[in-house]
């Protein structure tokens, strides 16, 4: 077992549940809740898990590679850190954390433009491998800035996101006090003294701040004129008008996450874009969609020589990556089993959960007898 795995915490579930006593209840339910009646966050995870592999056991020898090229860079594993908005609010420093780990354990990470590190700041701990996750500004002089400081970071791969036109309705942030606008209560600071770790690390970390907006946002903004300031500064609905110029502006490869639909596919073929992630924002956005497994079978089918075709959303263990790589996605993201791992293990919490992946996704390698992670559609009972 690598030297960074903990065997007190050999799954995701064991994370979560020391997460949840490590973490302020509305930071942790902020996390882990879905929308609405959270059907489409459990679907996700369900519908991924009724996928099953088919064993071949009679082979001399088996050498498994974990390794998988995704835009001409070799990871060491088809699995890269999903953008997390607000992340030091769920754990002092956490965006820092899981870049360093992924650094370390050569995976990507992608910085939402709206957690507590710069653009800056990341693009030096990765050393220009992380990739940077574009929430759409209103003003053309914010989108042009971002974007030319993210290239001058270094950052390979731009993410535009599909899937916020509007804010998710999630009843949890609404009695939290952390819908829009964003209210504290004396409820959640009785909900911060229970948890005087991350009370004590927050205050010597200093409270977290939007770190990449910093440039754009009027000094000693309370939290209600927060709210206006983001609600003014961004414009969620993407569509091919604001796609174009973006795509003329960056060099490197484009990613469009939040892809659901036969109808963005063909857009985002015809844009040329480089790389679609099938994702429904971990289900905290549309209750009534599909799982991303169900969009990822039937949009793959039609589309995977075209495009390059990644998923997100429900994943929380190797097995879970192994079946979703053998219903064709080329590459996975998980977004709240990094973070589970981060509130529950702190520094160490990263590069445990990236080690417990590989290791089990290692593990059902060796018991199929598939030796890259390219073969595994051919495991799939279909
Ligand atoms: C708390 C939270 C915040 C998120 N913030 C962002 C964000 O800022 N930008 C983004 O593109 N996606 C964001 N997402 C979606 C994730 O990138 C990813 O799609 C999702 O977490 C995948 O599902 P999983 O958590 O089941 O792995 C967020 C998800 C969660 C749980």
């Amino acid at each position: 077992m690598a030297q960074a795995f903990n065997l007190k915490y050999p799954s995701i579930d064991d994370l979560r549940k020391k997460a949840k006593r490590k973490m302020p209840k509305f930071a942790f339910e902020y996390l882990d809740g879905g929308c609405n009646d959270d059907i489409n966050l459990k679907k996700n995870t369900s519908d991924i898990r009724a996928v099953e592999l088919i064993p071949n056991y009679l082979k001399s020898k088996v050498q498994v590679d974990l390794k998988t090229t995704l835009f001409g860079e070799t990871y060491d594993a088809p699995f890269g850190v999903a953008p997390i908005g607000l992340q030091g609010l769920m754990w002092p420093k956490a965006p820092e954390i899981l870049a360093h780990a992924a650094k370390k354990q050569n995976l990507p990470f992608v910085l939402s433009t709206v957690t507590t590190s710069s653009i800056e700041k990341i693009g030096k701990i990765s050393e220009g491998k992380a990739w940077f996750q574009l929430y759409h500004p209103a003003k053309k002089e914010v989108r042009d800035d971002l974007i030319e400081r993210a290239s001058n970071a270094g950052y390979p791969v731009l993410v535009l996101l599909s899937d916020v036109p509007t804010f998710g309705f999630r009843p949890r942030d609404i009695r939290n006090g952390l819908a829009m606008p964003p209210k504290m209560s004396i409820y959640n600071f009785i909900q911060i003294l229970k948890r005087p770790e991350w009370a004590l690390k927050t205050l010597m970390n200093g409270q977290p701040q939007f770190e990449s907006l910093l440039p754009y946002m009027p000094k000693g903004l309370n939290l209600n004129q927060l709210g206006k300031f983001m609600d003014a500064t961004f414009d969620g609905r993407l569509n091919e008008e604001k796609i174009k110029p973006i795509r003329d502006l960056w060099k490197g490869k484009i990613v469009l996450k939040g892809v659901a639909s036969s109808a963005d596919m063909e857009k985002a073929i015809s844009l040329g874009i480089d790389g679609v992630i099938i994702s429904n924002h971990g289900g905290r956005q549309l209750d009534a969609g599909q799982s991303t497994l169900h969009a990822l079978q039937s949009l793959n089918k039609k589309y995977e020589d075209k495009i390059t075709i990644m998923m997100d959303s429900g994943l929380r263990s190797g097995p879970d990556v192994a079946r979703t790589l053998a219903s064709g996605a080329k590459f996975t993201f998980m977004g709240r089993s990094f973070m589970y791992g981060v509130g529950a293990l702190g520094s160490q919490g990263g590069e445990h959960t990236m080690e417990l992946i590989k290791t089990e996704l290692r593990q059902v390698m060796d018991q199929i007898g598939c030796e890259k992670t390219s073969d595994f559609p051919n495991f799939l009972v279909k």
